[in-house]
């Protein structure tokens, strides 16, 4: 069977909702061309809203661009003044008009675990807004510096805010910045600039964030309706900054998932203190970034599906249940070697598959690959 067909079987075959669920089949949709020693990797990825899949190499400065119905993919920009790119996340659009942006990071990582001091930076990917539909996917996106970060450590994982603004973490300073993108309307906040939210997060690493409709922090930590915004990268035209929200965080350090409910505005845990009061969601788990789907309940529940490191597996997590933190591996043997290093999932947004999830995958004795997997299964 070929690849494209395997991808068109996962989209189609229905099953059984009553079936004991198995296994997902990770399935390599792309695979990095070029010699398989030293082993390139993917740092992270995002879903263009046209579907295609945008991908960091933390081996070299390059975001490729990957079909995933025709498994084809190519080297879409080269970005000259970095050297190891980290996250990637869709900005949350101003407005309907404005430019499909992404605010990815970089650093110069010379060797595994070595990071240069000063080095980090983050940068915009911008395609002209008559390039976004889901025909046409040709036009040069352009790449431009949002600002060059001396005194941060390591930019690591990024997640949309709201309009405008774009969530950091720094794994050395152990810290969230909380950074101006575009056009917000704060005249005293021009691109490139931030605050520093959060600090004393210890092993910060992937980071997401959903947004709740409860508009006033006097109703206490009761969530509303809670939607999904990080999961698939970027979320809704979501304008309403007044109330709460979650803050979710990988600490790979301690091995677990967790989540902070902080200010909608600005970003500030509800309850003071450094480091915040935090609710664990997850223990035990090698964890790098992840997917959350917050369910539309009374109790804050939801699914975390959580890159696994070098574990080389995909594990759902469940949350806000009566049985809070059941664990169960979706995907092992995600590189289809054996060993291998998954650093990223993000779901798909195409009505066919906004239920399957996209992972990055490097390090595993072969060159650095995306692979799918539904979580169903
Ligand atoms: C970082 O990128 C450079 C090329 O820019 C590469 O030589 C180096 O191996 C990369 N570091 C890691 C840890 O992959
Ligand atoms: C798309 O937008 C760019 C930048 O605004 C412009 O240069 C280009 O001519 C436009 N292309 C089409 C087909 O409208
Ligand atoms: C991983 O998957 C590949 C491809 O299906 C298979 O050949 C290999 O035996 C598997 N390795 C392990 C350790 O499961």
């Amino acid at each position: 069977m070929s690849l494209r067909s395997a991808v068109w079987l996962l989209f189609l075959v229905a099953r059984p909702l009553s079936a004991v669920l198995a296994l997902s089949s990770p399935t390599t949709i792309f695979t990095l061309p070029g010699p398989a020693q030293p082993a390139s990797w993917f740092e992270n990825l995002a879903v263009r809203p046209n579907g295609l899949i945008l991908a960091t190499r933390g081996d070299a400065p390059e975001i490729w661009q990957i079909n995933p119905v025709t498994g084809q993919g190519s080297l879409l920009v080269s970005v000259e003044g970095a050297f190891n790119l980290t996250g990637i996340a869709q900005v949350i659009p101003i407005d309907e008009t404005v430019d499909e942006i992404y605010v990815f990071g970089s650093s110069h990582i010379p060797a595994p675990l070595e990071v240069e001091p000063g080095s980090a930076k983050v940068w915009t990917l911008r395609f002209p807004s008559n390039l976004t539909t889901t025909t046409n996917t040709a036009g040069s996106p352009t790449v431009s510096l949002l600002a060059a970060l001396p005194s941060a450590g390591f930019i690591n994982g990024i997640a949309p805010w709201d309009a405008g603004r774009v969530l950091l973490s720094d794994t050395d300073a152990e810290a969230i910045y909380l950074m101006n993108v575009a056009g917000t309307t704060n005249p005293t906040s021009p691109p490139g600039t931030y605050s520093t939210p959060l600090t004393g997060l210890a092993g910060i690493n992937g980071i997401q964030t959903t947004a709740l409709t409860i508009t006033s922090k006097t109703q206490g930590l009761e969530p509303g309706s809670d939607e999904r915004v990080g999961g698939g990268g970027v979320g809704r035209r979501r304008k309403t900054t007044t109330g709460w929200r979650y803050i979710y965080r990988a600490n790979h350090l301690s091995q677990t998932l967790s989540r902070i409910p902080v200010d909608s505005s600005d970003a500030t845990p509800l309850e003071p203190g450094s480091p915040p009061p935090e609710e664990v969601l997850a223990t035990e788990q090698a964890i790098d970034d992840f997917a959350v789907v917050v369910e539309d309940d009374q109790e804050g529940g939801g699914r975390a599906y959580i890159a696994g490191m070098y574990d080389n597996e995909v594990v759902e997590v469940v949350f806000g249940t009566e049985v809070p933190g059941v664990k169960r591996v979706i995907a092992d043997n995600v590189s289809g070697t054996g060993t291998g290093l998954v650093t990223a999932v993000v779901f798909g947004r195409r009505p066919e598959d906004a239920g399957l999830l996209y992972a990055t995958v490097g390090q595993g004795g072969g060159s650095a690959s995306i692979v799918v997997l539904d979580p169903n299964e």
